[in-house]
């Protein structure tokens, strides 16, 4: 993978819901065209999906993981997209970018009270990653 010197490292965190109507099998195309787009781009970092919502944190150069974001908002296949935090970074946090699920959750508090933490919220969700099923 080439990752570029930390020179302007940039990271999102946003949360968003799977689309009605959208099968959650869509959710294995999505890691299969994003590990090696992902890697071109030097952009590592983990996406969580429960069947139902989505989290995903991704950092590398600040244009590169822009100009992502900017195609992830506009893709039709989740909704209700919102960044909880986003700001540069001294250095990455991960090395490698990882697809991972976690138990089903419906409750719809934990997801507000996540974007209302900001920051603190994205710590609480690397935190737990040792409880995400990790597939690379
Ligand atoms: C929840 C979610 C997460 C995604 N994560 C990534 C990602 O990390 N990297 C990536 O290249 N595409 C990701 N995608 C797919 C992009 O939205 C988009 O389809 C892809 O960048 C190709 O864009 P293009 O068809 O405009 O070239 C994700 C899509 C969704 C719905």
């Amino acid at each position: 993978m080439n990752l570029p010197s930390a020179e302007h490292l940039h990271e999102i965190f946003y949360c968003s819901l799977l689309a009605p109507g959208e099968s959650p099998r869509t959710v294995a195309g999505i890691l299969a065209q994003s590990r090696q787009a992902n890697a071109d781009k030097g952009i590592t970092g983990l996406l969580i999906f429960d069947g139902l919502h989505f989290l995903q944190q991704v950092e590398g150069p600040r244009d590169q993981v822009q100009g992502l974001m900017g195609r992830i908002t506009a893709d039709p296949r989740h909704v209700g997209i919102r960044v909880i935090f986003e700001g540069p970074l001294p250095a990455r946090r991960s090395n490698v970018f990882e697809m991972g699920y976690s138990e089903p959750d419906e409750d719809d508090v934990l997801y507000e009270r996540m974007v209302n933490e900001g920051e603190a919220g994205l710590l609480r969700f690397l935190a737990q990653r040792p409880s995400y099923d990790i597939r690379r």
